[in-house]
């Protein structure tokens, strides 16, 4: 019996072609999610260097790829124990899937009528425990925030229509209403 890994350059290419026949970013992350998530089981872009974390930002994000103008953006991203990422949208579309490790989303929707710059209401509407070889697919308004709350580092694989910092996208205080900017650190 032969098997084949799916490597980054071929989730690439297939990332390509499905971006090239359509825009429509619910289309794009249903066709990403079963992609991303083989290559999340088979590993083969996976290193050592991936698992460390930026203490101050309580994560590590390492890029695996992405195109000229930023697009198809790929990420495996470190999260130390007992921190995360603050309530965030992505301003474009996004597929995350854990590799190693349970990582808990929380969803967030902003139930303010965006009148007013730099405020912002949300709301908790859930929370989900994903582990190894779960997919979360967001659309580019989606709102979440990540907390590990293991005793270890985890790891999960992050596809993005663009690089994070190369979209127009907000972090979210909940309990002070306040929308700011929202930047990454790259390690
Ligand atoms: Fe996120």
């Amino acid at each position: 019996m032969t098997t084949t890994t799916y490597e980054l350059a071929s989730f690439i290419s297939d990332l390509r072609t499905i971006t090239a026949t359509t825009t429509d970013p619910r289309e794009i992350v249903a066709r990403v999610r079963p992609l991303a998530r083989e290559l999340a089981i088979g590993k083969t872009w996976l290193e050592p260097k991936h698992y460390a974390c930026d203490p101050a930002q309580g994560f590590g994000v390492h890029l695996l790829h992405e195109e000229g103008d930023h697009t198809l953006a790929v990420f495996a991203v470190a999260w130390l124990p007992g921190r995360g990422a603050p309530p965030h949208n992505h301003g474009t579309w996004a597929v995350v899937t854990g590799v190693d490790g349970p990582e808990t989303n929380i969803f967030w929707e902003r139930v303010d009528d965006r009148s007013r710059p730099g405020y912002a209401e949300i709301v908790e509407q859930a929370r989900k425990v994903f582990g190894a070889a779960e997919a979360v697919t967001f659309l580019p308004d989606s709102i979440h925030s990540v907390i590990n709350e293991t005793a270890d580092v985890t790891v999960s694989l992050h596809v993005y229509g663009k690089h994070i910092n190369y979209t127009v996208r907000s972090q979210f205080d909940p309990a002070r209403r306040v929308e700011q900017e929202f930047k990454v650190k790259e390690s």
